[in-house]
Formats: structure tokens, C-alpha cells, sequence
């Protein structure tokens, strides 16, 4: 079993802090592009005009673009394609793990940034979230110029996942000579919507990792969001929801120390808080939702994102009474 924010089983909360997508979305431009998709036919097979698309908006070859079924499949496909050793810098986001889990290759585990980079030599995929889920810590660009340089001399695939990029309060510094991940369905706030899409420092990974998809991978509503979300109007959408994001986010936080919990608050729209090992329990049960850390190794912890003024008023009445 893997642990996403989102939906567990029960009835839908009223307030959700355990997912991240954008809390201002749907963006109604890419939703209205993916509502028009032309459901009756196949895809194009090779997405050949979306990758060509997506190669000009990030001035690369197409061939060097890779569609998938979300960032999580590509993850999942990039482990099986490349192998193991895995190496990741802990907390960080599950699916790094599992996809070393599922196939059956050994998972290494770096602590701390000068771990990460003495461990990428002999590995042969490293995984990166800038910035990271769920510290939103955005490391700096040395470390991640540095962690490509070691990577590349040591053979390793580094895999730099740019899934909170949209949503960093600042730039990133990803470099081009390692894999980008991009999964754009939680800027936009789709995250039903199941597509992202990679690109590769080469030709050849990328040839190699097309031809592990499934026939079809992703659908013609995904073609239509990845091509949408690319638009210069979406990307307006998007750039002018982030002050409002991060402003939410500053709220939370505030509110959260002022119940005397610890927060940490890095760049992205969410923040970690020591709410206590029963607090997603205690929450749930008040129609709040948020994302515990106990399968990280942080059982007092939690991830929440940043929400509108009527959820952090319902969660300030819900912690008085914690
Ligand atoms: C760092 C990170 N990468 C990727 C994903 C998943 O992306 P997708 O929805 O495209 O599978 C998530 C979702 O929580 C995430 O936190």
C-alpha cells in the first residue's frame, strides 16, 4: 500500500488540506480544453504533435520528450526501464520507493543532501522532487548542478521531479542535464486528469523509456490537458493564482505556530506542522482532511496545503478543541 493525500475510503471531508493541488483551480481554460477532447478516437500512437509541442515550450528535440500516465507511472517506468540500485533523499514522496519495491531492486536511502551526492555513484536511478514533497524544501542550484555533474560521470540516471515546480514561491533551479519530470495536473488543479511527461537529456533513455509505455498510454483528455496546460493563457491562469496561494499558505502556517505546533515552511504550497500522532483522526472525524507522515517515518507529523479563508477557519475551530 502507498499513502496519497486525497481520497482514503471514507466520505469526501468538507475541507481537504491532504491533497496539493492548486486550491484555486480548476484552471477553467485547460478543464474546458479537456471537456472539448474528442473522446471517439484513438490518440495519435506516438503523440508525435504533443511532444513536438511540448519539445518547442522546453526547447528540446520531441524525440527527447516522453508522454505517460502521470508522473507516477513514469516513475514507475523509468525503474523498470533503468533498474536499480535507487537512491533517495528521505522524506520524500513514496512512489520512488514503491517503484523500487515493485521492481524487485534494491532502494537506498540518503538522509542528507552530502549523502545524496556521496551515494549517486553506484546507483542507477536518483530521485530529486524540487521542491520536495513534503518538506517543500527547494535545494539550492550547487547542490542540484553538482548532484547532474556526479550522476552524469557516474552513469547514473538523476530524476529531477518537477511536479511543485509551477507551484515553488522560487525559481528552480533544475538542470538540463539530468531527466525532468513534469506533472502539471496539480498546478492546474486536475489531478483526476492522469498525465505528465518527461524529458530526457538524450535521444537514447528517452527512445527506451516510449517504448516501455503501454499502446496508448495516455487517453485523448490527456493529450488535450497537456497541450492546454502549455498555453501561454493557462500559464497566465496559473502565475496570477500564486500570490493568493502563498499568501493562504503564510495564514496556515501562522495559524498552526499560534496553536503552538511546529511548522516548517518551505516553497511550495504546502506546509508540514508536529500536529501530534492522533491528529488526522481527529480531524477527519471533523470533516478535515490532512495528509499524516507515520509511513515516513514522521509519525507526529502531517502535510497540509494551502486552502481557502472558510477551510483555516474550520481548522482553527477543529485544533482549539484538539
Ligand atoms: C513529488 C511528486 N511527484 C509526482 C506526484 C504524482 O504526480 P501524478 O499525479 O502526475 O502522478 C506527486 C503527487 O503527489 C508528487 O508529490
Amino acid at each position: 500500500m502507498t499513502f496519497h493525500g486525497g481520497p482514503d475510503g471514507g466520505p469526501e471531508p468538507r475541507y481537504d488540506f491532504s491533497t496539493n493541488a492548486n486550491a484555486l483551480g480548476p484552471n477553467p481554460l485547460v478543464l474546458e480544453a479537456v471537456r472539448a477532447a474528442d473522446l471517439s478516437r484513438y490518440p495519435e500512437p506516438s503523440y508525435a504533435g504533443l511532444r513536438a509541442a511540448l519539445a518547442g515550450d522546453h526547447g528540446v528535440r520531441a524525440d527527447q520528450v516522453v508522454v505517460g500516465a502521470g508522473a507516477s507511472e513514469l516513475i514507475l517506468r523509468l525503474v523498470r526501464v533503468r533498474g536499480g540500485p535507487v537512491l533517495t533523499l528521505e522524506p520524500t514522496f513514496g512512489e520512488y520507493a514503491r517503484a523500487a519495491r515493485v521492481a524487485g531492486v534494491e532502494h537506498r536511502v540518503a538522509r542528507s543532501g552530502r549523502e545524496f551526492l556521496e551515494m549517486l555513484q553506484g546507483v542507477a536511478v536518483a530521485f530529486l522532487a524540487l521542491p520536495n514533497n513534503p518538506t517543500g524544501e527547494l535545494y539550492g542550484r550547487g547542490f542540484v548542478r553538482e548532484a547532474a555533474r556526479r550522476a552524469t560521470h557516474a552513469g547514473a540516471w538523476l530524476v529531477q521531479d518537477l511536479a511543485y515546480a509551477p507551484l515553488s514561491e522560487r525559481p528552480v533551479p533544475a538542470a538540463d542535464a539530468a531527466f525532468r519530470l513534469y506533472a502539471p495536473n496539480k498546478a492546474h488543479g486536475l489531478t483526476g486528469v492522469r498525465a505528465g511527461y518527461l524529458v530526457a537529456p538524450a535521444v537514447e533513455p528517452a527512445a527506451r523509456l516510449a517504448e516501455a509505455a503501454p499502446a496508448w498510454v495516455v487517453g485523448a483528455a490527456e493529450v488535450a490537458f497537456l497541450r492546454a496546460q502549455a498555453g501561454a493563457e493557462a500559464r497566465t491562469w496559473l502565475r496570477g493564482t500564486l500570490p493568493t496561494l502563498f499568501a493562504w499558505r503564510r495564514r496556515l502556517a501562522g495559524l498552526l505556530r499560534a496553536h503552538g505546533y511546529e511548522v516548517r515552511e518551505g516553497a511550495a504550497n504546502f506546509v508540514m506542522a508536529s500536529l501530534g500522532e492522533d491528529a488526522a483522526a481527529f480531524l477527519r472525524a471533523r470533516g478535515l482532511r490532512v495528509r499524516p507522515l507515520f509511513d515516513k517515518g514522521l509519525p507526529d507529523w502531517a502535510r497540509l496545503s494551502a486552502q481557502r479563508p472558510e477551510a483555516l477557519a474550520a481548522l482553527t475551530t477543529a485544533l482549539k478543541e484538539h
